[in-house]
């Protein structure tokens, strides 16, 4: 794609006198003044799709309010937990880490959603303390919540996180394409199976431990289709029916819709189907309160007061980052073929795109040279002792060693998934604001790669 193409899609980029730029930072000065591999995060992109999130949610739910909880998965970094916090938006943690990291930047329990598989004594018994909603994911969970909340004097809130059953479609997944979503949702772990959830509604009648608030229910990225989103949000609702039911008439005053939808420019590397158009979140919103409004209504629920949260990861993160890297070699073969590889100092392996790939899964600019023709050809390789074909065969200015290339839409999951191969130490992240760039998580260093390995004691003394 070509690179005015390319910087038109995100608003926060720009070329200035040849030079690409995210806010008012020249990237390739970015690059050169932290060092590379580096991650970038424009703040003002992630507020404005904060924003945009909130308003279009709340232009179609008059009925309640909404709440914006991006998922911290997707970028848990404290320094955006904080930017999220001062837009009004909550956490949709998963595990005690996450908490963790929530804890750490300072926000409050009513703000935290504690998801996550086999919660323990300790998890509960904090999110308790804190305030923070746990959304139950097995009747387990549950009797922990009692436990704790006897312990601790307190009552523990709860949302029953729901494996609704899309039984009138027979769509397939984006992710597996050889599958039907309603069979996934059902067969992937998350979510309280529900037989077990409607055995268990008896017992919260008078269980005076729990706060009841609501339930909960995240598909993931099966499928950009609105038409799917109706679906789940239909079997959502008779779910909620039944519960209500067995609950004496009892309505939700929170029904979460979960994350999952997608952001119109990831390419999701590991994904088969993401080429066809994704839906704006004006329509998504759309979509999903007004099936939920009129699903409720047809079944004599009330839908006053609800309170409505989403939880987006990708949606809200991905086209936020970029990824820096610096090229440090030339080489080229005239011999047996004619061959050019550009090496650079970044890895499949920091990227999530671990093994060979045939297509490459981002779009690229390179920074230093953004408005140059493409005059040479030549594959882009990481520093891995793998292949790292990054990008094959591509087109690209006349590369030299210090040129910045800069991996666009990066800002989603790709950083906290990066690992250690070759003892490689992990990149750092910065933040860029208007005209400052400031690190926000400082590159790994190879002591600290190695800090956790124990040499057994025998082994101390290697002269055998
Ligand atoms: C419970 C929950 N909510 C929200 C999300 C965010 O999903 P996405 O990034 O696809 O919006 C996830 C992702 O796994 C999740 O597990």
């Amino acid at each position: 794609m070509k690179t005015t193409q390319l910087v038109n899609e995100n608003p926060f980029l720009s070329i200035r006198e040849g030079r690409l730029f995210l806010e008012d930072v020249d990237l390739t000065q970015a690059a050169r003044k932290h060092g590379t591999p580096l991650f970038v995060v424009s703040e003002n992109y992630l507020r404005q799709n904060i924003r945009a999130y909130k308003s279009a949610f709340e232009a179609y739910w008059p009925e309640g309010t909404v709440k914006v909880l991006p998922s911290v998965k997707a970028n848990p970094n404290i320094a955006i937990r904080k930017i999220i916090d001062s837009e009004g938006g909550g956490c949709d943690t998963f595990g005690p880490g996450e908490l963790e990291c929530v804890i750490r930047a300072g926000i409050s329990g009513e703000n935290i959603l504690v998801n996550g598989s086999i919660k323990n004594k300790e998890i509960i018994q904090k999110s308790i303390a804190l305030g923070a909603t746990i959304i139950l994911d097995s009747p387990k969970e549950l009797e922990l919540c009692i436990e704790g909340a006897q312990k601790l004097g307190m009552r523990a809130n709860i949302l029953l996180r729901l494996k609704p059953w899309l039984g009138d479609t027979d769509e397939m997944s984006d992710f597996i394409p050889s599958s039907e979503i309603r069979r996934l949702t059902q067969t992937i772990k998350y979510g309280i199976p529900t037989t077990e959830v409607l055995s268990m509604a008896e017992s919260l009648v008078s269980c005076k431990e729990v706060n009841l608030l609501g339930v909960h229910i995240h598909m993931g990225r099966h499928s950009k289709k609105l038409s799917v989103w109706e679906q789940l949000i239909e079997s959502y609702v008779l779910l909620i029916k039944e519960l209500s039911d067995i609950l004496n008439g009892w309505t939700p005053t929170v029904v979460n819709f979960g994350g999952g939808f997608a952001a119109s420019l990831d390419k999701e590397t590991q994904v088969a189907q993401t080429n066809y158009a994704t839906p704006t979140v004006e329509d998504y919103a759309k979509s999903m309160t007004s099936a939920f409004r009129n699903c409720m209504t047809k079944a004599h629920l009330s839908t006053k007061g609800i309170m409505i949260q989403v939880e987006p990861g990708r949606a809200t993160h991905n086209q936020t980052g970029l990824h820096l890297t610096t090229v440090r070699n030339i080489k080229h073969e005239t011999k047996n073929i004619n061959h050019k590889w550009a090496e650079v100092d970044t890895s499949e392996v920091f990227l999530g795109i671990h093994g060979v790939n045939p297509t490459p899964p981002f779009d690229y600019i390179v920074a230093s040279k953004a408005d140059q023709p493409n005059t040479m050809t030549c594959d882009i390789v990481g520093m891995t002792c793998n292949a790292e074909w990054l990008f094959e065969q591509v087109a690209v200015p006349e590369l030299v060693e210090d040129d910045v290339i800069a991996l666009l839409n990066t800002g989603s999951y790709i950083e906290p998934m990066a690992a250690n191969f070759n003892a490689l130490p992990r990149p750092g992240m910065a933040l860029i604001s208007g005209e400052q760039c400031n690190m926000i998580k400082r590159h790994e260093t190879v002591d600290e790669v190695f800090s956790r390995q124990i040499i057994p004691h025998y082994l101390e003394n290697n002269s055998l």
